[in-house]
């Protein structure tokens, strides 16, 4: 509306004005047409135009009231003028000034809004993995072996004849050692070659690590040997040409065959659990006199050979399962890393950390373990 609508471009005795009553509902005319205007407002630039309009130095409303209205008025309507005026300034300053805050703050929340990080969001989710179930196995059966002063030594899986074969008492053309002929590695002639070349295997059993320990350390001894062995065996449910073993040895001035048996079957009541029966059965170990094997009752069945009416699948009604070799350390074996045998004895145990995890986590294909699959890996996170 162009302030010529309500006069605002003549003076007010030429809008015939001559008693303050009229000056008054003139004044409310501005006012009902600025509140008119304001609603109308919403935005920065269309509050800036709105305050130019009223408050423009040069020609806002109110100046030009100020100079067609105060300015020329007469004497007498002068005072009212004036007053009606200032309260007409305040009204709209105010206005204008609460105006310009709101629409400051409606930009900032719309600009807050815009911009919000929602916090509840689930993040970037980057998979970890887990330790591998051999792995897992490996460390239960550590921390149940430190926990009875067992320490973990770990040796080298391509071993000479020497280690993994003579001094564990396995000479050469030994019967046993067909069961482990093995991987050879083809090694380069010596380099004057004179010497042929010193064979080496990968390792078949963890057991060269007693010699290993003896010869470096005198008696006590009390160790475990965690470790990957190899042998030429076809892959089936239960072999594979690479799998895994825990060593262990006790050698000490007076270690008998009572430490022996207390010390497995604490470690066997530990991994399987307390109701789980045990047995020793003779055996032979080139390495070990005597030599056992030893059983624990069927963890499936609970050791009575039947489940759920018929015969118990997984130890064949046999009621008892072969966990590992072990025996008391045959005295040759000291001849060969100068322990004196007339001074101290000592036990030594194999045991294959496949069978235990699969007898302990009912798993029946050892395959498993080696082929990696994420949904067989995730079951045990
Ligand atoms: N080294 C044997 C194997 O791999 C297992 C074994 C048996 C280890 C008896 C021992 C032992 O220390 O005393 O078949």
């Amino acid at each position: 509306m162009p302030s010529s609508d309500i006069g605002l471009d003549k003076t007010l005795a030429a809008l015939g004005v001559t008693e303050s009553a009229q000056v008054v509902a003139r004044f409310a005319e501005v006012r009902a047409h600025f509140d008119g205007q304001f609603t109308t407002v919403h935005d920065e630039s269309e509050w800036k135009l709105f305050r130019d309009r009223w408050l423009g130095r040069k020609s806002g409303v109110l100046t030009q009231i100020t100079d067609n209205w105060l300015k020329p008025a007469t004497a007498e309507l002068k005072r009212a003028v004036g007053q009606q005026l200032n309260e007409l300034r305040a009204h709209v300053e105010t206005q204008i000034e609460a105006r310009r805050a709101a629409i400051e703050t409606g930009a900032e929340e719309t600009a807050l809004a815009r911009d919000r990080v929602d916090l509840s969001l689930p993040g970037v989710i980057r998979p970890i993995g887990s330790r591998h179930l051999i792995r897992q196995v490996f460390q239960e059966i550590e921390d149940i072996f430190f926990s009875i002063g067992f320490s973990v030594v770990e040796g080298p899986e391509i071993e000479t004849p020497y280690y993994n074969f003579e001094a564990l008492n396995i000479p050469e053309f030994h019967p046993v050692r067909d069961d482990m002929d093995t991987f050879y590695l083809e090694l380069p002639p010596s380099p004057d070659k004179k010497a042929a070349p010193t064979p080496l295997l990968l390792r078949t059993h963890t057991s060269p690590m007693q010699i290993r320990t003896m010869e470096k350390q005198k008696p006590p001894v009390r160790i475990i040997v965690p470790g990957k062995v190899y042998r030429r065996d076809n892959p089936d449910a239960t072999h594979s040409f690479a799998f895994h073993q825990v060593e262990g040895l006790a050698v000490d001035t007076d270690i008998t065959f009572c430490d022996f048996t207390g010390t497995i079957e604490y470690f066997v009541k530990q991994f399987f659990g307390p109701s789980v029966k045990t047995r020793f059965r003779p055996s032979y170990f080139p390495f070990t006199e005597p030599s056992v094997e030893f059983d624990v009752s069927c963890p499936f069945c609970g050791g009575t050979g039947a489940s759920n009416g018929t015969t118990c699948s997984k130890c064949k009604g046999a009621a008892w399962i072969e966990l590992f070799g072990a025996g008391m350390v045959d005295p040759a074996v000291y001849g060969f890393v100068n322990y004196d045998a007339k001074k101290i004895s000592g036990f030594a145990f194999g045991m294959g950390i496949d069978r235990l995890a699969m007898l302990k986590y009912g798993i029946d294909d050892i395959q498993v373990f080696f082929q990696n699959d994420v949904r067989f890996l995730r079951q045990f996170p």
